[in-house]
C-alpha cells in the first residue's frame, strides 16, 4: 500500500464514509442522492466550505458564486467539496448589534464541523463578524483550515469624490448637523456609497480583519486587498481550494499556523495599516480557542513603535481599491518586515518571509515608506488607571493630536438613549473641552457591545467649528470611525466597574503618553458611590432564551468579550456514531 493509499485510509471523513454496516450505508446513501460518485467516498480530502452566505448580509452577497470558485479548486487537487451555511452575521441590519452574535456563530461553526465528515475547512469570511466567528469556531476544532475573504467593495463615489464606507457617513451627519451639508445632498450620497459587492472599502473592521488572516498566515498572500468585484477575487477563491487540499495531505492544522509569533505579526500589521480597534478583541478571543496567551499589553507594547504606513481611511485619504492597485498588504509587510517573524509557516506552504520577498509597491502615496509614514507610533494604546483598572484602549492614528493629553469635566450618560435624547439640545451645558463619558453599552450592558463608543459630536459644539472631543464609554466603535475615543472600559459598567460611579462634573484625565486614565475623584467616595450602585434593569424579553446566556457567560472586553465556557478547544475527534 502507498503512503497516499494510508493517508486516504485514515482520513477523519473515512470514520463515516468507510464503515460496512448501518452507519456507513446511511452516511454514503443519503450523499449519493446528490449524485455522489464511488470515489466521493475513497478517502480522499473531504474540505467543508463554510459559507456566510446571506441576503441579509450585503457584503456577503456573492459568497455563493466564490464557494463555487473553492469547489473548481478542490477538485482539481483530488478532493471532494462540501458546502454549508452557518448564521450569517451583517453588520448594517442585525439588532441589538452583530457583536452579541459572534460566539452564537462559533458554536454553530464548531459544532457543525466537528460533528461531520471533514477533514479540511474553507471558511467564507467578509463582513465584520463573520471573520472572527469563524476562526474562533474553527480553531476549537483545529483541523487544516484556510480563510478566503471576500475583498472590499469598489470605491464609493459622489459627485466625482471617493467616498468611503462608514467614515464618511459619519463625516456627513456632523456636516448636516453642523448646518454645512444639505439633507438633499446627504441622501445622493447613499446612492454612491455602496456601489458593488463587498465588505466596506474603508481601512474598517471588515478589511483589517481580512489584513489579519493575511497576516496571520491563514489566507493565501494577496488575499486582503482584491476587490470582491474583481476577477483575480474568484482566482483567489480558485487557489485556497487547491491549496487546502495540499494542507490536508500534509496534515498542517490550524494551531500549526496560529502560534503567537503569527499573533504577534498580525498585532505589528494593525499598527502599519491603522487598523480597527476591534482586532483587539478578536484576536484575543481567536487565540484564547488555541491556548494562546495574548493579551492587551502583548497590543500596547508591540503596536507602540511600528508606524503607520496604510494612507487609508479612517487614519488616512485613499480607499482599499487604491491599496489593491499599490500592491496590498504584501507591500505593507515588506516595509515593517524588521518587526516580523518572517520564518513563520503560512498556509501557502511558504513562509511568510518568502510570500513577502517579490512585493513590488506601485503607488508610495498609498502605502508610505517607512521613513515617511501616516503616524510614528500606529499602534492600539492601552491605558489603564482608577476609571479602568482593568485596561481601556484608543486608536492613536485616528485621534486628535491635542487631546492625546487631556484633563476635563466629564459629562456623563447613563446609557446611549439618554445621550441621543440629549446632545442635540441647545441648552446642553456641555463645552468643547469637557468629556463625553457613556455608560452601560459594554458587553453585558446593552447587551452586546455595540459600536457605539463614537457618539456624534453635540450640534452645539458643532455649530462652533471643533469636530472631535474626547469621548470615554465602555462600547467598541466601527473600525471605519474615527476620533479622539477610548473604547472597551473594563470592567464595564453594567457589572459595577468604575466607570458606572462617575457623575457629571467630576474630572477627568487621559495621558496617551503615560498609558494613563484617570479619574479625579477619592478612593472614599468611590467606594460610597459603589454601596448606592444599582446595575442596570432587565427587560423581560431579554431574561430568557440567549440574550440570557449572553448575558451570563459574555466575559469582559480586555479577555476577548467570548464566552467563559468557549474558551479553549476540544479538537475534532470523531463524536460518537449516530445510531
Ligand atoms: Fe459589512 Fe462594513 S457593513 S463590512
Amino acid at each position: 500500500m502507498s503512503n497516499q493509499d494510508k493517508d486516504k485510509k485514515n482520513r477523519r471523513s473515512q470514520g463515516w464514509f468507510n464503515g460496512k454496516g448501518l452507519d456507513g450505508y446511511q452516511h454514503r446513501s443519503w450523499m449519493r442522492n446528490q449524485g455522489r460518485p464511488d470515489d466521493f467516498f475513497d478517502g480522499r480530502p473531504v474540505i467543508g466550505i463554510c459559507n456566510t452566505w446571506s441576503e441579509l448580509t450585503p457584503c456577503n452577497g456573492h459568497f455563493r458564486e466564490l464557494a463555487e470558485k473553492v469547489k473548481v479548486g478542490i477538485y482539481e487537487a483530488g478532493g471532494v467539496p462540501v458546502e454549508f451555511p452557518v448564521t450569517s452575521l451583517g453588520e448594517t441590519m442585525m439588532r441589538p448589534t452583530a457583536m452579541m452574535f459572534r460566539n452564537l456563530v462559533s458554536m454553530d461553526v464548531e459544532e457543525t464541523i466537528r460533528a461531520n465528515p471533514m477533514d479540511g475547512v474553507v471558511l467564507l469570511c467578509g463582513c465584520d463578524k463573520t471573520t472572527p466567528a469563524l476562526l474562533m469556531g474553527a480553531a476549537s476544532c483545529d483541523l487544516p483550515t484556510m480563510v478566503l475573504s471576500g475583498g472590499p467593495m469598489l470605491n464609493g463615489k459622489h459627485r466625482g469624490k471617493d467616498i468611503g464606507s462608514g467614515t464618511h457617513v459619519f463625516k456627513f451627519i456632523a456636516e448636516v448637523n453642523a448646518g454645512k451639508m444639505s439633507q438633499e445632498e446627504f441622501d445622493q450620497t447613499e446612492l454612491g456609497m455602496s456601489r458593488s459587492v463587498g465588505n466596506c472599502m474603508t481601512m474598517g473592521t471588515a478589511s483589517t480583519m481580512a489584513c489579519m488572516v493575511e497576516a496571520l498566515g491563514v489566507a493565501l498572500t494577496g488575499n486582503a486587498a482584491i476587490p470582491a468585484a474583481d476577477a483575480n477575487r474568484k482566482l483567489m477563491a480558485q487557489m485556497t481550494g487547491r491549496r487546502i487540499v495540499e494542507l490536508v495531505k500534509d496534515n498542517v492544522k490550524l494551531s500549526d499556523i496560529l502560534t503567537k509569533e503569527a499573533f504577534e505579526n498580525a498585532i505589528l500589521v494593525n499598527a502599519a495599516i491603522g487598523g480597527s480597534t476591534n482586532a483587539v478583541v478578536h484576536s484575543i478571543a481567536i487565540a484564547g480557542r488555541l491556548g494562546v496567551d495574548i493579551t492587551l499589553d502583548d497590543w500596547d507594547r508591540l503596536g507602540a513603535n511600528v508606524p503607520t504606513l496604510v494612507n487609508l481611511l479612517p487614519s488616512g485619504r485613499y480607499l482599499m481599491e487604491d491599496f489593491y492597485y499599490a500592491g496590498g498588504l504584501p507591500i505593507v509587510m515588506k516595509r515593517i518586515k524588521q518587526h516580523l517573524h518572517t520564518q513563520l509557516l503560512t498556509v501557502s506552504g511558504n513562509t511568510i518571509g518568502e510570500n513577502i520577498d517579490a512585493a513590488e509597491c506601485y503607488n508610495d502615496d498609498v502605502i508610505l515608506p517607512y521613513e515617511s509614514p501616516l503616524c510614528t507610533n500606529g499602534g492600539i494604546a492601552v491605558v489603564r488607571g482608577n476609571l479602568a483598572p482593568q485596561g481601556a484602549i484608543i486608536k492613536v492614528s485616528a485621534a486628535s493630536k491635542n487631546l492625546l493629553k487631556h484633563t476635563g469635566r466629564a459629562i456623563a450618560f447613563e446609557n446611549l438613549e439618554e445621550y441621543k435624547s440629549s446632545y442635540n439640545r441647545e441648552d446642553l451645558d456641555i463645552n468643547a473641552d469637557d468629556i463625553i463619558l457613556l455608560k452601560n453599552n459594554g458587553p453585558v450592558g446593552y447587551p452586546g457591545f455595540p459600536e457605539t463608543g463614537n457618539v456624534s459630536i453635540p450640534s452645539k459644539i458643532l455649530k462652533q467649528g471643533v469636530r472631535d472631543m474626547l469621548r470615554i464609554s465602555d462600547a467598541r466603535m466601527s473600525g471605519t470611525a474615527f476620533g479622539t475615543v477610548v473604547l472597551h472600559t473594563a470592567p464595564e459598567a453594567a457589572v459595577g466597574g468604575p466607570i458606572a460611579l462617575v457623575k457629571t462634573g467630576d474630572m477627568i484625565t487621559l495621558d496617551v503618553s503615560k498609558r494613563l486614565l484617570h479619574l479625579d475623584v477619592s478612593d472614599e467616595e468611590l467606594a460610597s458611590r459603589k454601596k448606592n450602585w444599582q446595575p442596570p434593569e432587565i427587560p423581560s424579553h431579554e431574561k430568557r432564551g440567549y440574550a440570557y446566556l449572553y448575558r451570563r457567560h459574555v466575559t469582559q472586553a480586555d479577555t476577548g468579550a467570548d464566552f467563559d465556557f468557549l474558551v479553549g478547544h476540544s479538537g475534532a475527534e470523531l463524536p460518537k456514531s449516530s445510531h
